[in-house]
């Protein structure tokens, strides 16, 4: 496992990297230049290169990288080697969606259940994983070893099951509601909003219709 400290900058960058890497091996590339790559992820060549040095400078210069090798450090470095007990807070719309998708199993998510207030919800099966009672959440994490959760509830629960959340071991919360919160430093937090993207697209359409 690589020690060295890198700056959340350059880690936020990787998963554009991993999946352009990803592409490259299926096509049969074996070795790829930091121009090459400029051109598929948008970097520069100049950043990708010190990006790629900070985890021992892959390739010569003028030689390329190697491909299957750098995509391998990549995925150790971003810990996708790992996998990590999961567990859905919030069975709504998002939390089924998430549970749904089989592809977060090949990046070390392992879901195990899913959490909800509704008695409706509750006791269900999504996906052949169970809707358990919200109440029974903090022995669950313990009994299973649970180290992330996903909050899809809605925002005005997420300072109660932040509450909840940091009296257990978790190490991780990944946060889909929007808002922000606060937990212990112990826990790392993680926020994703598809409408900042959203606002992302639309000034980009905006600002050709103006020119
Ligand atoms: P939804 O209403 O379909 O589902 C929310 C679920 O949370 C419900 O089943 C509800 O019973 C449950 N819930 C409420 N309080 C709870 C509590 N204290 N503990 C456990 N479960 C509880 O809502 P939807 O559409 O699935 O959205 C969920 C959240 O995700 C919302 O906050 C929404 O704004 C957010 N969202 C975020 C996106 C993003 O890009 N980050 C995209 C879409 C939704």
């Amino acid at each position: 496992m690589y020690q060295k400290k890198i700056s959340m900058n350059v880690i936020r960058r990787l998963p554009k990297y991993h999946s352009y890497l990803i592409e490259l091996m299926e096509r049969g590339v074996v070795k790829v230049s930091s121009r090459e790559l400029s051109e598929i992820t948008g970097f520069t060549a100049s950043q990708i290169r010190q990006d790629l040095n900070n985890f021992g400078g892959f390739g010569k210069q003028g030689s390329g990288y190697e491909v299957e090798l750098l995509f391998k450090e990549i995925s150790d470095i971003l810990g996708l080697n790992m996998s990590y007990k999961t567990i859905i807070i919030g069975a709504g719309n998002l939390g089924q969606a998430i549970a749904n998708y089989p592809g977060f199993k090949k990046y070390a998510l392992d879901i195990k259940a899913l959490f909800d207030v509704n008695p409706k919800l509750i006791g269900m099966k999504i996906h052949s994983l169970d809707v358990l009672d919200i109440d029974t959440i903090s022995d669950y994490i313990k009994d299973n070893n649970i180290e992330i959760a996903i909050i899809c509830t809605p925002k005005e629960a997420v300072k109660k099951v932040a509450r909840i959340l940091e009296k257990t071991n978790i190490k991780g919360i990944w946060n889909f509601a929007p808002v922000d919160f606060t937990v212990n430093a112990d826990i790392k937090v993680e926020s994703v909003n598809l409408t900042d993207s959203l606002f992302v697209l639309s000034y980009m359409i905006s600002q050709e219709e103006k020119n």
